[in-house]
């Protein structure tokens, strides 16, 4: 049965994970996946998750079957981190929101709903964009293309050649838009420039697909979702992705969700019947646990101050490594200007490497990064950031 089956190739991101763990080099470094480790180069368990448990430990309960579209809630907790406590759309009963496993689950919700919507749309994502979301709308059945987005030159925005690809695209093409901490390049649309692309997506009948994995790693909780807002004031229906994988610290747990604006809420109550038929058949229900962590940090005073400080101080972290690694860059004999790297947002950093060059970082420095040139700032620290300079430093030396 399994003689023809061929070979897959490793993840471009999990793959190196593997990669990493196999290495015996005791100077390894993981810049691979995204993931943030702190100072001390340990995954943190936040506060407010601890706290939580306890919480819930005190009080255990039996673990039934979990609506198919999961904790209530949760999902409402959702809607307001993503919408606005005052959100008229959420108020209005016009959003369907539902939990997911991770991001990567509210994404994959979407396009099995999309393909069976619009089964001929074309999607497009970004150029560069997370390696993942190629492979996860082809696998549900789209013909995906990018729009150009990163400028190698300017080191930014394409914002002209991403507006002209959304000006000619059919009606009714899904374009996938990272809402904010772009993954791979770090480099967001300003507000006036996401007002441009709203404009053309209501213009051309566009479906926006807003993946919001990192909300609170670029300027703030409300300034990431910030795009949200003015997708919610054109008056336009619309996807979002929710992952609380890095800002909660809970990857583990598979905590995400899924939201579509629609018009009406008769209209989300049957997007909502058609969503809960994708659930039920790729995986049932979700899971208890996380989401009970995150609905009840969410909707707690306290725990949700503590969340707030403690992502905020992941944040600020990040912003500090990035800063020291071109201080570092320059110390270690680089002369180029690398200043964008503290323009770039979120956990990473497009260092401008070529495949080659990260290539030799893991071969011969023991240092992993996404052959994409991607490297995760979130995982540099005080004891790691001399060598990997030097690493870097070394490489782009030849
Ligand atoms: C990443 O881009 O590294 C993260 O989103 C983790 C993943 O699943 O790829």
């Amino acid at each position: 049965l399994f003689a023809a089956v061929e070979m897959a190739p490793r993840d471009p991101i999990l793959g190196l994970n593997e990669q990493f763990n196999a290495d015996t080099n005791p100077a390894k470094v993981n810049l691979g996946v995204g993931v943030y480790y702190d100072e001390n180069g340990k995954l943190p368990l936040l506060r407010c998750v601890a706290e939580a448990e306890a919480q819930m430990q005190a009080a255990p309960k039996a673990r039934g079957y979990l609506p198919i579209d999961g904790i209530a809630a949760y999902d409402q907790a959702v809607q307001g981190l993503v919408f606005g406590a005052d959100s008229a759309a959420v108020r209005e009963a016009r959003v369907a929101t539902v939990q997911a496993l991770g991001g990567t689950g509210g994404l994959k919700i979407g396009a099995d709903f999309l393909k069976r919507l619009s089964p001929d749309a074309q999607v497009l994502i970004s150029d560069p964009s997370w390696e993942n979301h190629r492979a996860l709308f082809t696998n549900a059945g789209f013909k995906v293309s990018t729009y150009p987005y990163y400028d190698a030159e300017q080191r930014g925005i394409h914002v002209a050649g991403m507006l002209a690809t959304l000006q000619a695209a059919a009606p009714g093409t899904i374009v996938v838009l990272h809402a904010c901490c772009h993954n791979p390049t770090g480099y967001d649309l300003s507000a006036e420039q996401w007002a441009q692309v709203v404009e053309v997506v209501k213009a051309r009948g566009l479906v926006a697909f807003l993946d919001m994995a990192y909300q609170g790693f670029g300027e703030g909780i409300a300034e990431d979702g910030a795009v949200v807002q003015q997708f919610l004031a054109a008056g336009l229906d619309f996807f979002v992705s929710t992952s609380f994988s890095k800002s909660f610290s809970l990857y583990g747990e598979r905590v995400g969700a899924l939201s579509v604006v629609c018009v009406s809420p008769e209209e989300a109550k049957r997007v909502l019947s058609q969503l809960k038929i994708v659930i039920r058949t790729n995986y049932s229900n979700p899971p208890t646990h996380g989401a009970q962590v995150v609905a009840m940090v969410l909707s707690t005073p306290a725990l949700r101050a503590m969340w707030e400080e403690e992502l905020a101080g992941m944040r600020l972290r990040i912003r500090e490594m990035r800063q020291a690694l071109v201080a570092e860059l320059k110390a270690a004999g680089v002369s180029q200007d690398l200043s964008f790297v503290t323009r770039q947002k979120g956990m990473f950093s497009y260092s401008g490497l070529n495949a080659a060059q990260m290539q030799r970082l893991r071969s011969e420095f023991g240092i992993y990064g996404v052959d994409s040139g991607r490297i995760c700032v979130a995982a540099l620290n005080g004891k790691n950031l001399k060598a990997v300079a030097a690493a870097m430093a070394a490489v782009i030396a030849g």
